[in-house]
């Protein structure tokens, strides 16, 4: 028998960035025991790095916004494979969350007259983000927490989940263990939400911090729920590409946003070359215009450099391919030539751009008030993740929510930028009141301790291989794998290649080796990793195979054009009874009239 410390809560929350903390808030909030399990400490979760604001129909900065025009601008950025029923919750409950969070204390940026200031990100017809300079999930982070803390949440820090524990079909737990010293820990809980984010170390260049494994992921898949649209991985178009130390680091959007061009090696802005037909007529096709469009010229239309992400980014990289890239291998992001417009440029871009500002000065003795950033894509976000019913966030294993960018739905085939803050603020929360009824509902599940015996085997089987392969090599060379097989552009050879590839390193994870004992040991801490990154890098590569067409983020050389078979379906991954991974085409729930209606006056 193992030996673990058991803890008991009502509902367990897994993660605890925007999505955990706002589902922790409701439960609380509902009367019942709350649990938070972290990976790292509170406080550090990676919706920390968000940076250019909240995406909400607010209407502050352009009274035509509403949210009838942030659910088309959400739909038609998602190439309409969105779940229609989490758009419409997500647009029409943004701005309330918004204003709850600075009810909470939120010290957003102001207009003029004091309400929350909006600015222009891409895709979004109207300025929308609501923001604290480029620093705002910071603030809403700070802004949760304490209200979190003040609620009575009971925080474990520092945890690694290894498997959800279930009680026949429901859930009844999970079982892991600390960072710290390596003890096992018990969670009983009558219902958990997932809210673990993303995916990005499963790719070499990401702008995702250490412990975006993909945890949440592979702990629903592992325990029966279903994953769909795992194909659609975001790749942010400007991540730092130097020095290479930080390659990855994202770069706001929120700098296009104000202003900032993209040029090439020839000083020319490639992105007036590629406006596709379906945005040309809100794009800009001269830099007047476009720069009028940043300082709010209601007239005037968005850049070219405002399109949607997963085309500004194959634009970046068709520019480096053609040999048009900068020295350290990206595009230039010139937020400078500002100066040419307004007088106080430098105070102006410190002010909107502070930790733009602070990041390239420290860490690239770049000052972006005076030269041009060197940007490239970095992996970003997945538009994939656990399916949940979209009122509830209920996944099909009774009990066990998800929310955040572990779950799915909401953002189809490319999500907008802002749009994931306010995605962790509405569905947190709805998250979070759905569990706390769940548990009032039902009662506590049963263990069952050979599920523990198993988990604890498997934790502790690395130990037993002192001789066996580094599980740092075995990571790096998943990382490799995704980053040029199943990344910004795609194939079928490719891919398949990459099957097979993943094959093998399931098997060499499977022998991976550590010294030294349970305490502080990041070794051991990445051969636990690899479970969860090697079972999300199967259902991406899986489903992107299935996605016999490019849309959206997936972008395949062999199949570039969109097809209609593939318009109304979500690819959908599950663990057979035989315990190998499987994916079909799941049909999309039709919209109701009204919803379409909507998008075609919007049109
Ligand atoms: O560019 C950014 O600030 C990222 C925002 C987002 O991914 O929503």
């Amino acid at each position: 028998m193992a030996e673990y410390e058991t803890f008991t809560h009502d509902v367990l929350v897994i993660g605890s960035g925007g999505a955990g903390l706002r589902a922790a808030i409701e439960a609380s909030a509902a009367g019942v025991s709350v649990g938070m399990v972290c990976k790292c400490l509170l406080g550090k979760a990676h919706t920390v790095m968000a940076e250019g604001g909240i995406a909400a129909a607010l209407a502050n900065v352009d009274d035509r916004d509403n949210w009838q025009v942030h659910f088309a601008d959400t739909m038609r950025g998602g190439q309409y494979v969105n779940n229609w029923r989490m758009a419409e919750l997500h647009a029409k409950e943004a701005p309330a969350r918004v204003r709850e969070l600075e009810a909470w204390g939120a010290v957003f940026d102001r207009t003029e007259d004091g309400r929350i200031l909006q600015r222009n990100f891409g895709g979004h017809k109207y300025p929308r983000l609501a923001h604290v300079g480029d620093r705002t999930g910071l603030e809403m982070i700070r802004t949760l927490q304490d209200t979190g803390v003040h609620r009575g949440i009971d925080v474990h820090m520092e945890i690694c989940i290894l498997t959800l524990l279930k009680d026949g079909n429901r859930i009844a737990g999970a079982f892991g263990y600390d960072r710290e010293r390596g003890r096992f820990k018990l969670f009983r809980a009558k219902a958990i939400v997932l809210a673990t984010g993303g995916i990005g170390k499963a790719y070499k260049i990401t702008s995702n911090s250490w412990d975006c494994t993909g945890d949440g992921h592979a702990l629903a898949y592992h325990a029966g729920a279903e994953l769909i649209d795992m194909e659609f991985i975001q790749f942010h178009p400007t991540g730092m590409v130097w020095p290479p130390s930080v390659r990855g680091m994202l770069v706001t959007e929120g700098v296009r946003g104000e202003g900032g061009i993209l040029t090439n090696n020839e000083g020319k802005r490639f992105m007036f070359d590629a406006i596709p037909d379906n945005y040309r007529a809100q794009t800009a096709d001269n830099a007047e215009e476009g720069w009028r469009y940043c300082t709010g010229d209601k007239n005037a239309r968005r850049p070219p450099e405002l399109l949607t992400r997963d085309h500004v980014a194959r634009c970046i990289v068709r520019e480096i391919k053609e040999g048009r890239g900068t020295p350290h291998g990206g595009v230039y992001l010139d937020i400078s030539w500002i100066k040419e417009k307004i007088s106080n440029a430098e105070e102006h871009i410190k002010r909107k751009l502070p930790s733009m500002y602070h990041q390239f000065k420290a860490l690239g003795d770049i000052d972006i008030t005076k030269e041009p950033m060197e940007v490239g894509p970095t992996t970003h976000y997945i538009m994939g993740g656990v399916h949940v019913d979209p009122d509830t966030e209920m996944s099909r294993v009774p009990g066990l929510f998800a929310a955040g960018e572990c779950a799915a739905g909401i953002n189809g085939a490319n999500r907008l930028g802002g749009n994931s803050l306010s995605d962790l603020l509405v569905f947190g929360k709805r998250a979070g009141e759905f569990a706390a009824r769940y548990a009032r509902d039902n009662s506590l599940g049963e263990v069952d301790n050979r599920q523990i015996d198993t988990a604890v085997a498997a934790a502790l089987r690395p130990f037993e291989h002192e001789t066996g392969e580094n599980p740092y090599a075995v990571q790096r060379d998943l990382q490799e794998l995704m980053q040029h097989n199943v990344g910004i552009v795609r194939n079928e050879q490719e891919m398949q290649t990459a099957s097979e590839e993943l094959r093998k390193l399931w098997d060499r994870a499977g022998h991976v080796g550590v010294i030294g004992n349970r305490d502080f040991n990041p070794g051991w801490h990445t051969a636990l990793d690899l479970k969860s990154l090697l079972t999300i890098s199967e259902a991406i590569t899986k489903a992107a195979i299935e996605r016999k067409e490019s849309r959206g983020a997936q972008f395949r050389e062999d199949l570039p054009n969109k097809d209609e078979k593939f318009s109304k379906v979500n690819t959908l991954v599950a663990k057979a009874a035989d315990g190998s991974m499987q994916v079909r085409l799941e049909p999309l729930p039709e919209m109701p009239d009204y919803l379409k209606r909507v998008i075609e006056e919007m049109k």
